[in-house]
């Protein structure tokens, strides 16, 4: 099993900028500089019923990250961090005392855009064949990688974030704490799954388990996990 504790961020060069990933399959492109905008859901509000409901997704999509989108470019007026990228802003602010508020929020704007293509309605199942190999070949099965992401789900202590992601030519788990997101040490994300309690809990309660258990078998969207491997 592969799976790492980031606690610690690490300052990585605004240079070694990766793009992300967007619409369902279509690479996902983050917003080039401020002012942000909410990026679109990829699927109807209620798309992802009964696993999370459309009231959960409302208020999460709605209101959280719209409220890091309207934060972010509160932070930013008259900034000269404004003309970054939103990959550029995170790592250039990950680990600065100074500047953690503008990390979290830019980070969560990125965490979530991305959760939501992390999700499918009728997803779950198996991984095709590109990514099934590496997950053999790095996990031993595709069961001992779903265990792994299921442990970090869990297992992560207060607000974070589950990550599948790839560490050089590795694919690994990971979980982070609050807002902060593996790209600070250079891992490049290739799915997530959100497990701050305002992800699940007018769903699940404090069932975190029951959350974590059914967006592994019911949304998980391998496809776009696939399509992150190739992405710049
Ligand atoms: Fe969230």
């Amino acid at each position: 099993m592969q799976r790492t504790s980031l606690s610690r961020r690490q300052f990585m060069s605004a240079g070694t900028a990766w793009a992300g990933a967007s619409l369902l399959g279509a690479p996902f492109v983050a917003r080039a500089a401020s002012p942000y905008t909410l990026p679109p859901l990829p699927y109807a509000q209620n798309a992802l019923d009964p696993v999370i409901s459309a009231q959960t997704l409302g208020f999460h999509y709605g209101k959280h990250h719209k409220g890091y989108v309207d934060n972010l470019n509160r932070l930013l007026a008259d900034s000269p961090l404004s003309d970054l990228s939103l990959e550029q802003l995170i790592r250039s602010t990950a680990g600065d005392a100074d500047k953690i508020g503008l990390f979290n929020t830019a980070a969560q704007l990125w965490n979530h855009t991305f959760y939501w293509q992390s999700m499918r309605p009728q997803g779950g199942g198996q991984p095709g064949q590109e990514l099934a190999h590496r997950i053999e070949r790095d996990f031993g099965s595709f069961d001992a990688l779903r265990k792994a992401l299921f442990t970090a789900a869990t297992t992560q202590f207060g607000s974070g974030w589950a990550w599948l992601v790839l560490d050089g030519d590795q694919l690994k788990v990971v979980k982070t704490t609050n807002a902060d997101n593996p790209m600070t040490r250079n891992m490049k994300p290739l799915l997530t799954i959100d497990v701050w309690e305002h992800a699940y809990y007018l769903d699940y309660q404090n069932r975190r388990a029951d959350y974590v258990n059914a967006v592994l078998d019911k949304l998980t969207n391998w496809e776009f996990a696939a399509s992150q491997l190739g992405s710049a």
